[in-house]
């Protein structure tokens, strides 16, 4: 009389529905599980003291919802006690959790599966990797990450568009990521159009002969046009240390880099007397709030299946990790030690400084 619970966390990411959809299914039908359940609104949805009621999933619950954006379930930031987490697992009799979300979340479900054994209880602990911004180490793709980069893409060849059709056209398009250069350096290449590519992995400088607005100028000058792609953590040394705020999960909040690139610009153009048409975009959350893409939905499918063959091997404390083309099963704690950054030498960032053929990264 097995009874399993789903909890979906932190920022949306396209495929957390077909996530839910499949972890039941695969429970259901191939497990005949006879209970399972969804958290609402994360680890909140754990604490009776939310007020929030866990919703018993059904077929018809989960009919249909693998076509939407977002979580069914409803999703949030931050952390909740573990002991009172765990309380509500004895409580509900639920033997294994489903723990879907990125860092935070799954330094919350290592803490959970700690709390469980020190108290001596048979349940299993499994995480599901969700992020757009592709961090996780032993993750090689998240789900949602493609899609993402898609609608990053989309946005990127408008903005291009914007930039050709005017004199000194310059595209700036701000993409998340947070430290991480995956989605940005991803839809650069998937867009061929990138001039400049500005990522957290690599410090750059604004001003002087070898800084970034002198090679756009230079860029201008020749082309008439430039689209330059900018993660969201990139530049941050740009930023006087006493701007560096921190959210409830200790994550750095940044301080807006496309906007401070954007105002510096102007400011370098007006300089020189060179007028310039530039465009800022942020898409912000539209590129992961988006429903997945095939791709996405294949792979979320395939690692909430994965999940549900973990728990009911009797695995916990592990996490549903994806490397050397494998699905493969990796202890929470392992993944979870570092955050992983684009590397350098990896086929991607070579591919996309073929690509755009502009040397942005000089200290
Ligand atoms: O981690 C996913 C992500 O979308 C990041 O790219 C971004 O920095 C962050 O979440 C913003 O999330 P929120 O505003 O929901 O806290």
């Amino acid at each position: 009389k097995t009874t399993a619970a789903v909890v979906t966390c932190g920022g949306l990411s396209p495929g957390l529905n077909n996530v839910i959809r499949s972890v039941y299914c695969e429970l259901a039908y191939n497990y005949l599980v006879p209970r399972v359940l969804g958290v609402r609104n994360g680890y909140m949805g754990l604490n009776p003291d939310s007020g929030l009621r866990m919703v018993e999933l059904t077929p018809a619950f989960v009919d249909n919802i693998h076509y939407l954006g977002g979580t069914v379930l409803g999703s949030s930031r931050g952390s909740q006690e573990v002991g009172v987490i765990v309380d509500t697992l004895v409580r509900d009799e639920i033997d294994i959790l489903f723990c879907v979300g990125g860092d935070g979340t799954q330094r919350g479900a290592a803490a959970i599966s700690d709390e469980v054994e020190r108290r001596g209880l048979k349940k299993a602990v499994v995480g599901i990797p969700k992020t757009i911004d592709n961090d996780l180490h032993y993750v090689y793709k998240s789900f949602g990450y493609d899609t993402a980069l898609e609608k990053a893409e989309e946005v990127l060849r408008g903005a291009h568009v914007e930039a050709r059709c005017a004199p000194n056209g310059i595209g700036l398009v701000k993409l998340m990521g947070r430290n991480a250069g995956f989605i940005a350096a991803g839809a650069a290449l998937a867009s061929q159009d990138a001039n400049f590519v500005l990522i957290p992995e690599i410090p750059f400088r604004l001003e002087g002969e070898d800084g970034f607005l002198t090679e756009l100028e230079r860029r201008v000058l020749s082309k008439g046009h430039a689209l330059v792609v900018v993660a969201e953590g990139a530049g941050q040394d740009l930023f006087t240390p006493s701007d560096t705020r921190r959210d409830a999960s200790g994550n750095v909040l940044h301080d807006d880099i496309g906007i401070l690139i954007r105002d510096h610009c102007h400011a370098h153009f007006k300089d020189r007397g060179i007028a310039i048409n530039l465009k800022y975009i942020d898409p912000s959350y539209y590129i992961r709030s988006t429903p997945a893409n095939a791709g996405d939905r294949i792979l979320s499918d395939q690692m909430a299946r994965m999940a549900v063959h973990a728990a009911m091997a009797g695995k916990t404390d592990t996490l549903i990790g994806y490397w050397h083309n494998e699905l493969v099963h990796v202890p929470i704690r392992t993944a979870i030690a570092e955050k992983r950054q684009l590397d350098l030498t990896s086929d991607l960032w070579t591919a996309v400084m073929r690509s755009t053929g502009q040397p942005v990264w000089r200290v």
